[in-house]
């Protein structure tokens, strides 16, 4: 089985796999044992598998383990120690979650926006994660004060 060295939250970490193309929210998950990513659709679309790449969002569903090698990848665990992240203080004043499936990528996806100096609506109108809750209205809340 080949073993890559991925660097996940500041720390290297060693994880065997199957194939050099299974997906990295596999890896993370199955492998890593950070759940906190989701799974979601496994196409691209939805956003639930959204973690950072060198600190852009990116979709882990559709990048090969192989690829991610290299790489600084931040999950929903790597965000802040202590939840002291400002969105993760927006998430939980504003009381966006619902069933909260969908909200580890929503928050990678909003901060991966901050990262690139973005604020307020220029954030809502870039975050496209799909949530079947339909938390948006608390969402576009929450981030009006980022
Ligand atoms: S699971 Fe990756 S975009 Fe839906
Ligand atoms: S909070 Fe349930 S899917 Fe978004």
């Amino acid at each position: 089985m080949p073993t890559y060295t991925l660097n996940v939250n500041g720390r290297d970490l060693q994880a065997a796999v199957s194939s050099p193309e299974m997906p990295l929210l596999w890896v993370l998950r199955d492998v890593l044992g950070l759940t906190g990513t989701k799974y979601g659709c496994g196409i691209e679309i939805c956003g639930a598998c959204t973690v950072w790449i060198n600190g852009q969002p990116e979709k882990s569903c559709d990048i090969d383990v192989s690829s991610a090698v290299g790489q600084r990848i931040t999950t929903i665990e790597g965000l802040s120690p202590d939840r002291s992240h400002p969105a993760q203080k927006a998430w939980v004043l504003h009381q966006v979650p619902q069933c909260g499936y969908c909200q580890s990528g929503m928050l990678m996806s909003v901060a991966g926006s901050m990262n690139a100096g973005h604020h307020g609506a220029e954030i809502a109108n870039e975050v496209d994660n799909l949530c079947v809750c339909g938390t948006y209205q608390r969402i576009k809340t929450a981030v009006a004060g980022l």
